[in-house]
């Protein structure tokens, strides 16, 4: 459970906008420079094997907060990307695709609008993005109840628990551990396994 209440200034590396420049050879906003060699296992692409970068769509604003947010908390996901890679060589391409609609692809592409100057790749609309937002999935939610959780912290915390309830249906399984000093379930009863998300369990 991530929760976000926070704007912040933050560059990232916009797969569009890196290493553009405007007139005066400044590089443009979100277009730092970002180094692309050929690598024969990516189809002699010019990828960048160290960084995953992030693709908007056309219809959606590059810094807009939900987005900027979501490529900040998913830059972790570069250390992971990596060692996959390092750990299993034939993988190809690593996707992490948001709800909010950005795409964030390792190793890291220069990617280039089509003749009309449109992004028009939404990765919410790709096959495997509605197969693995809609597939049935086993969810376990640990929810921090320590001492810094208290008052409202730990309202919103639960709140969010409940939503992330109200997504799941008869298809998925779930269970929630709370954490202190020591973790339990919420409900003893249901101690080291998964249940079914129907109405009577989540209740
Ligand atoms: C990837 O790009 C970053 C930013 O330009 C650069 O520091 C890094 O050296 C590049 N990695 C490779 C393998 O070229
Ligand atoms: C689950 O039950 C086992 C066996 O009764 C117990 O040892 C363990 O501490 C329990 N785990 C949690 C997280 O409650």
């Amino acid at each position: 459970i991530i929760i976000t209440g926070f704007l912040f200034q933050y560059e990232y590396f916009n797969a569009v906008l890196i290493n553009e420049r405007d007139e005066d050879g400044n590089f443009l906003e979100l277009g730092k420079e970002f180094i692309l060699e050929p690598n024969d296992h990516f189809n002699n692409l010019p990828v960048n094997v160290t960084l995953s970068d992030v693709q908007v769509p056309t219809n959606m604003y590059n810094k807009d907060p939900a987005i900027v947010n979501g490529v900040y908390w998913s830059e972790s996901l570069n250390k992971v990307f990596v060692d996959n890679f390092g750990h299993d060589p034939s993988l190809i391409w690593q996707y992490f695709g948001s709800a909010k609609g950005f795409f964030r692809q390792y190793p890291g592409i220069k990617w280039e609008p089509d003749e009309n100057g449109v992004i028009a790749f939404d990765c919410r609309n790709r096959k495997w993005y509605i197969q693995a937002a809609t597939s049935p999935k086993d969810v376990v939610i640990l929810v921090d109840v320590s001492g810094s959780m208290k008052g409202l912290r730990l309202t919103i915390a639960k709140q969010t628990v409940s939503s992330i309830l109200d997504t799941l249906g008869d298809d998925d399984f779930f269970n929630i551990i709370a954490y202190n000093e020591e973790l339990h379930y919420v409900e003893p009863c249901l101690n080291g396994t998964l249940v079914q998300a129907d109405r009577a369990n989540k209740e």
